[in-house]
């Protein structure tokens, strides 16, 4: 990942995403949402989330649990996040580099991420999660991953149609919502992100020694990590 995408050229490409994203609009993230928020009990004390984007997600953690911290490297991100959160004060945004911060020891009864950790060395990030993780609690990750097994490949292929009836039933439309200029800069940023196969996923939760985590692949591109913080 670093020889494509230095945390700097991130850091660059996400401010400027920030000023073009668009509130409340539907994408493949958001469809997975309701499958992540089942996975937590149904009262959760404090959630971390790492690489909070726009805070989407935050908001919806905060519907669930008494406090949120969520973290995330681009500072434009985070005004923007701080600007849609004004209804949920148990929201607190932080800049910080997932690679640099140091994640609290045993704090929370969830910690997320959703398409952020193919930014990250995938098995020290899951190490560090599952470190500010309290026994009993529950990681929730969500990423793209790039096929490599014919089942794979069969699996993408029928994504395709899948997220055109999605995007119907949806936005009551198919065509672009988005406007040109954030579509080009995604397209830009896209095209250097470097994604793991589920394979190489499972091998980091085994580096990262999360024994019995559930990595399941999913309809639009993106596989599903949830992991249990064994109770000692
Ligand atoms: C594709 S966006 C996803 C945002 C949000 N999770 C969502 O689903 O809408 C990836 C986010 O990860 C953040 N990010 C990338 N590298 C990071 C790092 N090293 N530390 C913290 N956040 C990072 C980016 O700034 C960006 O907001």
């Amino acid at each position: 990942m670093e020889d494509t995408q230095s945390t700097e050229k991130v850091r660059e490409d996400f401010d400027r995403l920030a000023d073009l994203s668009d509130e409340g609009e539907w994408d493949h993230n958001a469809h997975y949402h309701a499958f992540l928020l089942k996975q937590l009990p149904s009262r959760c004390s404090e959630a971390l989330e790492v690489g909070c984007g726009t805070g989407v997600f935050a908001r919806s953690l905060a519907e669930r649990c008494e406090r949120v911290l969520a973290v995330d490297l681009s500072p434009r991100m985070v005004e923007v996040a701080r600007d849609r959160s004004k209804g949920h004060p148990n929201v607190e945004y932080l800049v910080a580099d997932a690679n640099s911060w140091e994640f609290p020891e045993e704090r929370f009864g969830c910690v997320a991420s959703i398409t952020t950790l193919h930014h990250l060395p995938l098995a020290p990030t899951l190490r560090k999660m599952a470190g500010a993780l309290r026994p009993g609690g529950t990681m929730l990750v969500l990423d793209l991953y790039r096929a490599q097994s014919p089942a794979d490949y069969l699996f993408g292929a029928a994504g395709f149609p899948a997220s055109k009836a999605l995007k119907l039933a949806k936005t009551g439309g198919l065509t672009h919502r988005q406007s040109p200029a954030l579509r080009r800069t995604w397209e830009e940023h896209g095209a250097t992100d470097v994604y793991l196969t589920p394979a190489e996923v499972r091998d980091a939760c085994a580096e990262a020694g999360l024994r019995g985590a559930k990595v399941r692949r999913h309809l639009l591109w993106r596989y599903s990590l949830v992991w249990r913080k064994p109770i000692r």
